[in-house]
């Protein structure tokens, strides 16, 4: 799959690309019946908020089968490769829940501003890409941009390990607010089976899910390979040091998985 000349202009203007229905509903069904199975799992790797409810399970292509394959999708490895001109490993893998009523914030970040300053990734030459497993609308806490942000470099940050389930490098509201005076703010919505991927610089934040709807997305954030981070403070489960390039499979790759016999 190649994004278009227009995609390609509107995703260097506002720093986002929202691809509606990418993955059928079928599939998505699936890999979030794979993620409610990993969440009641008891493993270092399923991070949960102090309510109990489970928020993150990293590198869950490396022990389920689904998202293995989904991490080397092609509908996914191919725009980013695209995007990034060249091949890429995945830096981190997240499969994040925001759970009905108890769904916590994240605060308002670039996920770049970690990955330089925690994992000394040189360059900005990675991006996330997400598939929505829930509909997400405006009730289930979905991610808020600041639409251009991903102009502004790396933007000063603190280091917040307090407010979030997961260590964060965070802005002050006073940078928000004045990029958000520049660009707005958008929360970009769609069906189960959509795909959102927006750059690694882009300033987002994750508002706290009071619905009675949970909201599961799953992130693939990949990195051109020469550009692989350098310290390996993160544990590897979190920042990856496998840098060995994905080679994308078929298209047809999770419909098979539906399709075995069980
Ligand atoms: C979320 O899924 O709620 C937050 C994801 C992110 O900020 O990268
Ligand atoms: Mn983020």
């Amino acid at each position: 799959m190649k994004l278009t000349e227009q995609q390609l202009e509107q995703f260097d203007r506002e720093g986002y690309l929202f691809l509606p229905n990418l993955f059928s509903a079928e599939e998505a069904a699936f890999l979030k019946g794979e993620a409610e199975a990993i969440y009641q799992m008891d493993r270092k790797e399923v991070w949960r908020e102090t309510s109990g409810v489970a928020r993150t399970a990293f590198a869950a292509h490396t022990y389920n089968e689904g998202f293995r394959r989904l991490g080397s999708h092609p509908r996914l490895i191919d725009p980013v490769e695209q995007l990034l001109d060249g091949k890429v490993y995945m830096h981190q893998y997240k499969v994040n829940a925001k759970a009905p009523f108890d769904g916590a914030v994240w605060q308002w970040h670039q996920d770049y501003g970690t990955w330089k300053r925690d994992d000394e990734m040189p360059e900005p030459r990675a991006m996330n890409i997400s598939v929505f497993l829930d509909d997400v609308t405006a009730a289930n806490g979905p991610l808020l941009f600041i639409p251009g942000s991903h102009k502004q470099g790396v933007v000063k940050a603190g280091h917040d390990l307090e407010t979030t389930s997961y260590p964060l490098w965070t802005l002050d509201r006073e940078t928000v607010t004045e990029l958000a005076e520049q660009g707005g703010c958008v929360a970009p919505t769609g069906s189960a089976g959509s795909v959102l991927l927006f750059s690694s610089l882009l300033v987002h934040a994750s508002p706290p899910n009071i619905s009675p709807f949970g909201r599961t997305i799953v992130y693939l954030s990949l990195c051109e390979t020469s550009n692989h981070i350098r310290a390996f403070n993160r544990e590897e489960w979190i920042a990856h040091r496998d840098f060995t390039p994905i080679q994308a499979l078929d298209d047809d790759c999770l419909q098979e998985l539906l399709h075995e016999p069980a």
